[in-house]
């Protein structure tokens, strides 16, 4: 048994700050974030929360699959920005939508975190502990952004994006998943609430050397892409899109040519949301089910990548 994706849902804050905004608040411009990012908009909380976003976007998803709440044996929700801790954003989640059967925790891979709760599903599953899963990734960076940090603000957004799976007869998906601890540095986020945590001056916001970041992304998402399509034996031709982690234009445009795909089979919408980190990828799943981008039979990889740092891919069949 396998999980299919037989539903998506999203919801993203109503309020937009967009980049003449933020050259209002750091020293920076539209141009210039347009050309190194792609972004131009970001939505950002203000009466929502990643819990309120996170069972939007989960209700939305189970109405499109037609399942009810009770039906859900496992929720997972990706996240490192809920704004409870215990219980686990999961639980909170369950309560508001009455998903009484559902056992629930949360999981934390950073940008990778939808696939690794994809991954983690896809094993319940075929181990035959549960049949209907929610997956949930939820994200409020805002809340982690230092707002005063030109490098790293302009990047982020907040929303949230959910799938829901259910058992069916047939192979699992195959899912490649890594990470090195190692070269964590690079990007990373101390808890405010820690006594002992190292110098401590920046606790509480999101450090990052972005050159690093970016040139571990063009590096290693490109190269698991083509281990995973190896071990499944499938060809870049027959690939109808790659949804990638929606962080960076130029670093989803440096992936489709390094592995000498066409542009047109990865969808962006980066422009709009910003990097919303382990919500990217269910919110983009989301925008192609509802406009019906994403049709029956096709082969769709999903790419992930972050602070880790942490990298994966899985192909699935639509
Ligand atoms: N506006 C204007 N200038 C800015 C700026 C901003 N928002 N941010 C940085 N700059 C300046 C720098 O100070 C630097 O100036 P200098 O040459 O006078 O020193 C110059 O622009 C180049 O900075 P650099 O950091 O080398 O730019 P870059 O081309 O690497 O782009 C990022 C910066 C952050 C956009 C890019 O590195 C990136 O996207 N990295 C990946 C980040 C990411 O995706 N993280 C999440 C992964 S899940």
């Amino acid at each position: 048994m396998y999980g299919k994706i037989c539903g998506t849902g999203s919801c993203v804050p109503k309020h937009v700050l967009d980049n003449e905004d933020l050259s209002r608040m750091v020293d920076t411009s539209d141009a210039w974030i347009q050309e190194r990012t792609g972004v131009a908009r970001r939505h950002i909380i203000e009466d929502e929360t990643t819990v309120s976003m996170a069972v939007e976007a989960a209700q939305r998803a189970l109405e499109n699959g037609n399942v009810r709440a009770e039906e859900v044996e496992l929720l997972i929700v990706s996240t490192f920005t809920s704004e409870i801790l215990l219980p686990c954003a999961a639980c909170e989640v369950q309560k508001r939508l009455g998903a009484v059967n559902a056992a629930c925790f949360d999981l934390n891979a950073a940008c990778t975190g939808f696939l690794a709760a994809y991954q983690t599903a896809q094993a319940y599953i075929a181990a035959g502990s549960c049949r209907t899963v929610l997956l949930i990734g939820s994200e409020s960076l805002s809340n982690m952004v230092d707002w005063k940090d030109r490098g790293t603000c302009i990047l982020f957004g907040d929303g949230a994006g959910a799938a829901v799976l259910r058992a069916e007869p047939g192979e699992v998906p195959l899912t490649v998943m890594h990470s090195d601890g190692g070269a964590g540095g690079a990007l990373t986020l101390q808890s405010r609430h820690q006594k002992n945590r190292g110098s401590g001056l920046d606790a509480g916001y999101i450090q990052m050397n972005g050159r690093e970041v970016f040139q571990f992304a063009v590096k290693r998402v490109p190269e698991v892409i083509q281990e995973l399509l190896e071990a499944g034996q499938v060809t870049l031709r027959q690939v109808d899109y790659f949804i990638l982690h929606q962080a960076n234009k130029r670093i989803v445009e440096s992936v489709a040519k390094r592995l000498g795909a066409d542009i047109e089979k990865f969808p962006m919408n980066l422009q709009e949301y910003g990097n919303t980190s382990s919500a990217s990828i269910p919110i983009l799943l989301d925008e192609m089910n509802r406009d019906g981008r994403l049709k029956q039979g096709q082969t769709i990889v999903l790419a992930g990548f972050g602070a880790g740092l942490s990298w994966g891919a899985a192909v699935l069949k639509w």
